[in-house]
């Protein structure tokens, strides 16, 4: 049986049967999700120590990320390159101007190159992912308020894509007016499939942003769904741990190939590897069920990114990356 590695998801879901049937039993979807909305907003704004006030819900953050480009991105998009690849798509479905910094060949990212380039091009909105898609990298304190003070110094907005910033480090953010963050329930939480994403922003960022959404952006069945999970911390914090338990098998699992390819620590629920012998070990993975995630672009050819598996598939994934590593001695 094939596992997908590609995706950057969960390998099961949360809840059990018997949880999934009493919510939808109880939800009262002949309503608007009005109710369901809040209470879900009350539950995580508590479970992550936000203010209830600083939170929105789209349909998932990539509705945030083309709203973002409606809202605040009439002079350009800044990107850093290779980031998580929708910001180019939404920026190009409504021709706003689009720009990249590029990374070095370790792809690692210069601060001043980014700093330089938002002088230059005086975007009107500047989009990083922390931990970073695909390097898995989570930027410094330092690197991000640099960014925000720069964005601010130019009336710009800065959006730091925190979609997999539970698999990090908690770290101390940017607090400028321009900054804005944006999360999900697609990864940690395992709800990719329910669509819910979040916008934390304060002030008149916040007012603008919500000004072009929806009344209703998310369903009352999917909001009882992450409720139900909210309202039970004990099964929620398990839930976390287990997804942090495979996260670290993943990084474990790697080690087993790292004199031979390069490996991007990780601070997410995937591992960035690459060069010529990392593409080859995503081949020999494929051939034998285990599919990462490669990509078409030039500067990428050589790059496979693999994410989290259930912790009783990693033997298996195990035994091949030390049979693929015996054959390079
Ligand atoms: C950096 C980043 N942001 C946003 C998303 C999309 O999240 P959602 O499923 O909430 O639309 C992804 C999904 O892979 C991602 O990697």
């Amino acid at each position: 049986m094939t596992v997908f590695m590609n995706r950057n998801i969960s390998p099961k879901r949360p809840l059990n049967d018997e949880q999934l049937i009493e919510v939808v039993t109880q939800t009262a979807f002949h309503e608007y999700p009005e109710k369901e909305s809040t209470r879900f907003k009350e539950l995580y704004a508590s479970y992550n120590q936000l203010d209830l006030n600083q939170i929105e819900l789209a349909n998932g953050a990539d509705e945030w990320l083309q709203k973002l480009m409606i809202q605040f991105g009439q002079e350009g998009v800044l990107t850093i390159s290779p980031d998580f690849f929708m910001y180019e798509d939404y920026a190009r479905q409504i021709n706003r101007p689009f720009w990249k910094v590029e990374s070095d060949e370790n792809f690692d990212f210069d601060l001043e190159k980014v700093l330089e380039e938002i002088q230059k091009l005086r975007p009107s909105l500047l989009l990083v992912s922390n931990p970073q898609n695909p390097t898995g990298k989570q930027f410094s304190y330092e690197f991000l308020q640099a960014i925000a003070d720069g964005m601010e110094s130019i009336g710009g907005y800065f959006v730091i894509d925190e979609a997999y910033v539970e698999f990090g480090d908690d770290y101390h953010r940017p607090s400028n007016d321009n900054v804005i963050i944006i999360r999900t329930l697609s990864k940690i939480y395992a709800m990719a499939g329910l669509r819910i994403g979040i916008a934390i922003a304060k002030g008149e960022t916040f007012a603008k942003l919500i000004d072009i959404n929806h009344p209703y952006p998310v369903s009352n069945l999917a909001l009882n769904v992450a409720n139900a999970m909210f309202s039970n911390k004990e099964q929620l914090d398990a839930w976390v741990a287990y997804q942090k338990e495979c996260q670290l098998k993943l990084i474990q699992a790697l080690t087993l190939v790292d004199d031979v390819i390069k490996v991007k620590p990780t601070q997410s629920n995937f591992i960035m590897t690459y060069g010529k012998s990392a593409r080859d070990l995503g081949e020999y993975l494929s051939e034998n069920g285990f599919v990462g995630r490669t990509y078409d672009a030039d500067h990428l050819k050589d790059v496979v990114r693999y994410s989290i598996l259930d912790i009783d598939k990693y033997d298996e994934f195990e035994d091949l990356l030390k049979t693929w590593r015996k054959q390079i001695d």
